[in-house]
């Protein structure tokens, strides 16, 4: 049986937690996938899906305009829960009524659980009252035939409903929060108990399938990777030799901008313990002149960006006929997540976007299914070093939108110098993997200290260090003042040129995390 055979689709609309519905549900070794709600009825049935989640969402089901999926998704005989404006449309779509409340309920609130099975089984019965999270300004007025309440909350009188003959569930508070002490067994209950699906989709079934599906895919063609030293890259490469051995050679650009020793030691790793084929082409001039008497954070960006597509097709052009580019794109990179706040793009971002077109190469892209900590797992399971699985990000234009102004050699060796004084001193006091990421950025200005009894004018370095879960928004975080003061003194003291340091305290957004 292959392990996508049985899976939970999430229709979403729009609702900031419908990545988590999907990272719970495979946390119970489930698969499931999101796709916007206007996908097709014949695409749903296509998919075979085991059960459908109707994710939550920022509007109203009774506006004019409101997201509707087909209604037709009842007849499919499928399990289906509705979770908060997935329950709402849900009953409305069924016969029910949902209205403006006159009480908006968000946050907290005690569930009065009526039955407990269904959804609630295995709940004591007892402790009537369970914590969950809601968030909602409409609710379910007139429950339609066929549905009879399962809880209820001081504001929601009809805070979970369940179809009597059929696997439908509504609830209108949201189980994929952490905040809904009871998230877990409801999810579980639903795909578990209501779905009958079995918790299969780890991560060694995943390597197993996806091997196979390379080995199909590929034949005997040649296959290239562009190996960063990232987490994700260096994963894909990892997986994808796994599959096709010597067909795969991995390309690694040194573009003169990478922090001190870390492409090196992933290099090493690979070359050493896995005997995968690297070509390491050191580029550190070619980048430098590109960037020569640059100050423009977007031309900046679009060089590193060029020159790299440059260098990584001369030298597979070397390899002969290759067909194939492994690359190292995540589920939160295809999902087509609905928004009803259109974004412009405020940095462009360049890894190795434009190099399958540019090379006309066909793509593979093994990790596309998977969240980043699934990633992280599946490396670990592949045998990579835990320093290579839990580095923090590393933006692929590298140093070079790390120091503010021109970049020079000169500006380089002082930003390494400080940003290995900021890794070493965050790994000691043990905060590296508690922040999302942690380093210095060079200013380009300079000012007056004084250093034993002379005057000097030198340069600032503002230390970054940020929280987050997903990059979108980040804090800054709180570092103990005795670490910030050792950070400080290790750069003044030991990274020539630097006379002073500041600390970044903006958060994102307004801000971003990098400051080019
Ligand atoms: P910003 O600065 O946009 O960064 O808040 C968000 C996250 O993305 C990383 N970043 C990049 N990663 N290529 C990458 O692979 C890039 O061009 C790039 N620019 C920013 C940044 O380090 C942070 O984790």
């Amino acid at each position: 049986m292959n392990i996508h055979d049985e899976k939970i689709l999430i229709l979403d609309f729009g609702s900031q937690t419908t990545q988590l519905i999907a990272r719970r549900i495979r946390e119970q070794k489930v698969y499931c996938e999101i796709h916007p709600y206007t996908t097709a009825l014949a695409t749903i049935k296509a998919m075979h899906p085991t059960g459908i989640v109707l994710s939550g969402g920022p509007r109203s089901v009774y506006d004019n305009d409101a997201p509707l999926s087909d209604p037709a998704i009842f007849d499919l005989g499928v399990p289906i829960l509705g979770i908060c404006y997935g329950a709402q449309l849900m009953i409305q779509q069924l016969g029910g009524k949902v209205e403006q409340a006159t009480k908006r309920e968000f946050g907290k609130a005690d569930l009065s659980v009526q039955y407990t099975e269904g959804i609630f089984a295995g709940l004591a019965t007892d402790a009537i009252h369970h914590q969950v999270w809601m968030s909602h300004g409409d609710r379910i007025e007139v429950v339609p035939a066929g549905f009879e309440v399962t809880a209820t909350s001081d504001h929601s009188p009809n805070a979970a409903l369940r179809h009597t003959t059929k696997p439908f569930v509504a609830v209108q508070f949201h189980p994929e929060v952490i905040h809904t002490l009871i998230g877990t067994d409801v999810l579980r209950n639903f795909i578990f108990g209501i779905c009958n699906c079995s918790p299969r989709w780890t991560m060694s079934s995943f390597i197993e399938s996806t091997i196979q599906e390379i080995r199909g895919k590929v034949g005997p063609s040649k296959v290239i990777c562009a190996l960063s030293g990232g987490v994700d890259s260096s994963v894909t490469a990892a997986l994808v030799h796994r599959a096709i051995g010597d067909q795969l050679t991995c390309i690694y650009v040194n573009n003169g901008l990478m922090r001190i020793g870390e492409s090196e030691a992933i290099l090493r790793f690979f070359r050493e313990k896995s005997k995968l084929k690297v070509i390491d082409v050191n580029a550190t001039d070619f980048f430098l002149s590109e960037l020569d008497g640059i100050v423009d954070p977007e031309v900046k960006r679009k060089r590193i960006g060029l020159g790299f597509i440059k260098i990584f097709e001369e030298e597979a052009t070397k390899l002969g006929e290759v067909n194939y580019l492994a690359q190292g794109t995540l589920y939160p990179d295809v999902i087509e997540s609905v928004s009803f706040m259109g974004e412009a793009p405020i940095k462009s971002h360049h890894n190795v976007g434009g190099l399958p077109e540019v090379m006309k190469l066909e793509l593979i892209e093994p990790l596309r299914e998977l969240f980043k900590d699934e990633v992280r797992l599946l490396g670990l399971e592949l045998g990579l070093p835990e320093e290579a699985i839990y580095r923090q990000p590393f933006p692929g234009p590298g140093l070079g939108i790390r120091i503010m102004g021109e970049v020079t050699k000169q500006r380089l060796d002082i930003i390494r110098q400080a940003d290995v004084i900021v890794l070493e001193e965050m790994k000691k006091s043990g905060w590296y993997r508690k922040v999302w990421q942690s380093f210095a950025v060079l200013l380009p200005i300079q000012t007056v200290g004084v250093m034993g009894d002379g005057r000097t004018y030198e340069n600032v370095i503002a230390l970054r260090s940020v929280d987050s879960k997903d990059a979108m928004t980040a804090d800054w975080s709180k570092l103990p003042y005795e670490l910030l003061g050792t950070i400080s003194n290790r750069i003044i003291n030991e990274v020539r040129g630097v006379n002073r340091v500041v600390l970044d305290i903006s958060s994102k957004p307004p801000a971003t995390i990098e400051w080019e």
